[in-house]
């Protein structure tokens, strides 16, 4: 019997902590294993030098790869090292989430601490941290305080992943700036090969062509799936991985605008390396190694963070129905429409709709001034409390509280990030205080300073600082052109959600994301953490709007998306008008954003996955599939065993095919139990979303 206490949400539910020191000497060679004994993770010394190694069920997965630094002003550390201190200990708790897919997450690993000192006469000092799961493993290096070390400038990190086979990989360009990409499938040795197609992104995109940004994912020949990535990103640079023909990923940093990677001070630790390990591609999104390798909720009062839906002032914008900024000039890339969107009322006619449809937030862009110049050649042109003449902000606010929801601020900085700390304090209390407890934060254009990237030092600190500033005025975050997410939501549960994918915006106005995308992506950019992909869309060829332009996806496989692609804060994206007299919106109207429990039924990465998720005592399903139909048959195992459950199944029809037929949709209704299968019927570019209520005790 596991002795965890009870299943609530606000405090530490259980912790064992073992520790030993082993006798070090003469040894070189050090092996950590997983608490139930599936992965091995081998230290060694070798000629002086630090490698690791990785195992799982005896399978080599990481080959003996290097571990170190190149500094600016002093030696290398990598080759000169001896073995002072080892340190072994075991580690359980169970935590409770603020929120997530889960309410509560078992943190049970076991952790090597390798202590190396330099042999000459400087003796630097530099630890090496290992923690091993049964999902995978995370290792960081920590610089003690010593007298030979102070100021440090990292020019480069020397680890390394070196790969076993020629894996069949799914990745997306070391673009510095973005994360907002197709995924290409290829194998390991053809990455640096393929040719990028960087136009969508304009030339401010300075990709660099031998590396992936992270989470990369990879199936090998033995059925294994790995994912690489980072946990606890702070006061570092962000990765990337670089590819090499002899199938190793080396770490690659992003640099500052002088070239050099990270400036820091002894004493520091570097963020995780992680490797998540699993048996199955859905497995993968289960893990929880990267919060776990976080640390604990540093807020004390926690009753202001509510995971919501919301809907926005934003879709007509990016359609081109209104305009952000209320008088563009030329130039602007808010230049689109000469009618503004943000008006006092117009955000009045959302804040019915939502307040009518159990919708709890909503979002208004181009409400403040400055629009007229965003993407022009200006600088500082937000102040991020001025409204346009036609908003009348407090009004909008006193409305949507009457009715008892609540608006979603907005902070587009295009970029300009010092400018955005400069109004900072000012921008937060102000929302503050007129009621507003959440922000939408955007970065769309190349970061000013100049020279900065979004994925550097420079920009993780500013999202940081971002972060505090918010939890200091009680304000929930979703970040657009963020840094990558690395379970820093354990510690500041205000970071709800993030873009940092190629979201729904891309099908109003690119060649668009195709079918196939969203079969991917919860393998890929989800196993970092929730995505504000912004689900919903029902008018999916909005031919009112664009002749070309379209969403790549049934009208079921949009409301599945609800429960595939994780997110606090969801977006029910499209025109107030164009849910009203759906029944598909009942789906968007019922579904929650907050689980207690999730399980990934099955999947196959880039065909089709299956999830189910729980809150109160309701199930609800979603399953979607790419480009092919399919028919999936599922165990409802996961339904509790006691009861008969109403099935509302929201599916495709039988015309449906995501080119020809969209919306082809029916809503059926069935009785079920624990013990039975169901057959979903995914249509071409279809998807199913089922509600299971409890109809009686059996
Ligand atoms: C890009 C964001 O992803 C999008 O959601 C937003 O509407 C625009 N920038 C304007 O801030
Ligand atoms: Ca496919």
């Amino acid at each position: 019997m596991k002795p965890y206490l009870f299943e609530t949400r606000s405090f530490l539910l259980f912790i064992l902590i073992l520790i030993s020191t082993k006798n070090v000497n003469a040894q070189n060679t050090f092996t950590l294993k997983s608490p139930n004994n599936k992965i091995d993770v081998v230290f060694s010394l070798i000629l002086s030098q630090p490698y690791y190694q990785v195992y799982f069920d005896s399978i080599l997965v990481v080959n003996k790869s290097t571990l170190g630094f190149v500094f600016r002003d002093e030696p290398p550390m990598l080759d000169n090292f001896r073995i002072s201190n080892v340190k072994e200990n075991y580690f359980n708790e169970k935590w409770a989430t603020v929120w997530g897919t889960q309410d509560s997450v078992i943190n049970e690993y076991n952790q090597l601490i390798i202590s190396l000192e330099e042999k000459d006469d400087l003796a630097r000092k530099m630890n090496i941290i290992f923690k091993v799961y049964d999902d995978g493993i995370g290792f960081r290096y920590q610089f003690p305080e010593q007298p030979n070390m102070n100021d440090a400038v990292i020019m480069d990190e020397l680890t390394e992943f070196r790969l076993t086979g020629d894996h069949n990989c799914w990745w997306i360009p070391g673009d510095y700036d973005s994360y907002e990409y197709l995924y290409n499938n290829t194998k390991l040795s053809k990455i640096d090969l393929r040719p990028y197609n960087y136009e969508s992104r304009g030339d401010r995109h300075q990709p660099n062509h031998k590396a992936v940004n992270t989470p990369i994912t990879m199936e090998t020949k033995d059925g294994l799936f790995l994912s690489f990535h980072e946990a606890n990103l702070t006061d570092y640079a962000g990765i990337t991985l670089e590819a090499n023909e002899d199938l190793s990923l080396k770490v690659d940093l992003v640099p500052w605008s002088d070239g050099t990677k990270v400036k820091t001070k002894v004493p520091f630790k570097t963020p995780w390396r992680t490797i998540q390990i699993s048996i199955s591609a859905q497995n993968l999104i289960a893990s929880n190694l990267i919060i776990n390798l976080n640390e604990p909720n540093k807020l004390d009062d926690v009753s202001w963070i509510e995971p919501m839906k919301y809907i926005g002032i934003w879709w007509e914008m990016h359609l081109g129905k209104s305009s952000w900024s209320m008088n563009a000039i030329d130039g602007s890339w808010a230049n689109n429409s000469k009618n503004h969107g943000a008006t006092t009322s117009n955000a009045k006619r959302y804040i019915d709709f939502a307040s009518s449809n159990n919708i709890k937030g909503i979002l208004i862009e181009g409400w403040n001034t400055g629009w007229e110049y965003w993407g022009a050649d200006t600088l500082d042109y937000f102040d991020f409390v001025t409204p346009y003449a036609d908003f009348d902000i407090k009004e909008v606010v006193k409305y949507a509280n009457e009715k008892g929801v609540e608006i979603i601020g907005h902070h587009e900085t295009g970029g300009q990030a010092a400018n955005y700390e400069k109004h900072l304090e000012k921008a937060f209390s102000f929302y503050n205080s007129i009621g507003i407890r959440a922000v939408k934060t955007g970065y769309a254009g190349q970061i000013i300073p100049k020279g900065e990237y979004h994925h550097g030092q420079y920009m993780v600190r500013h999202y940081r600082k971002v972060l505090e500033t918010a939890a200091k005025y009680k304000i929930m975050l979703n970040a657009h052109e963020p840094i990558a997410a690395t379970g820093l939501r354990r510690t500041y549960p205000n970071m709800m959600t993030r873009e940092g994918v190629r979201g729904m915006e891309f099908n109003a106005w690119s060649d668009g994301n195709p079918p196939e995308h969203t079969t991917i992506i919860p393998f890929t950019r989800m196993l970092s953490g929730p995505i504000d992909y912004t689900p919903g869309i029902f008018d999916l060829t909005f031919d009112k709007y664009k002749d070309k332009e379209r969403v790549y996806t049934t009208l079921a496989k949009q409301l599945a998306y609800y429960i595939i692609i994780y997110s606090p804060m969801q977006m029910a994206a499209d025109l107030p008008e164009n849910y009203l007299d759906n029944p598909a919106f009942d789906f968007i109207r019922k579904v929650p954003v907050d689980w207690s429990q999730s399980k990934y039924l099955n999947s196959k990465i880039g065909d089709y996955v299956t999830i189910a998720r729980k809150n109160g005592d309701n199930w609800y399903l979603g399953s979607i599939t790419d480009e092919f139909a399919r028919s999936i048959s599922v165990s409802l195992s996961f339904l509790d065993s006691d009861k008969i459950y109403k099935a509302i199944i929201y599916k495709d029809g039988k015309k449906a095919d995501w080119k020809t037929n969209p919306t082809d949709f029916e809503i059926t209704e069935d009785y079920v139990d624990s013990t039975m299968r169901l057959r979903l019927q995914l249509a071409k570019g279809g998807g199913q979303a089922i509600i299971f209520e409890p109809f009686k005790n059996k």
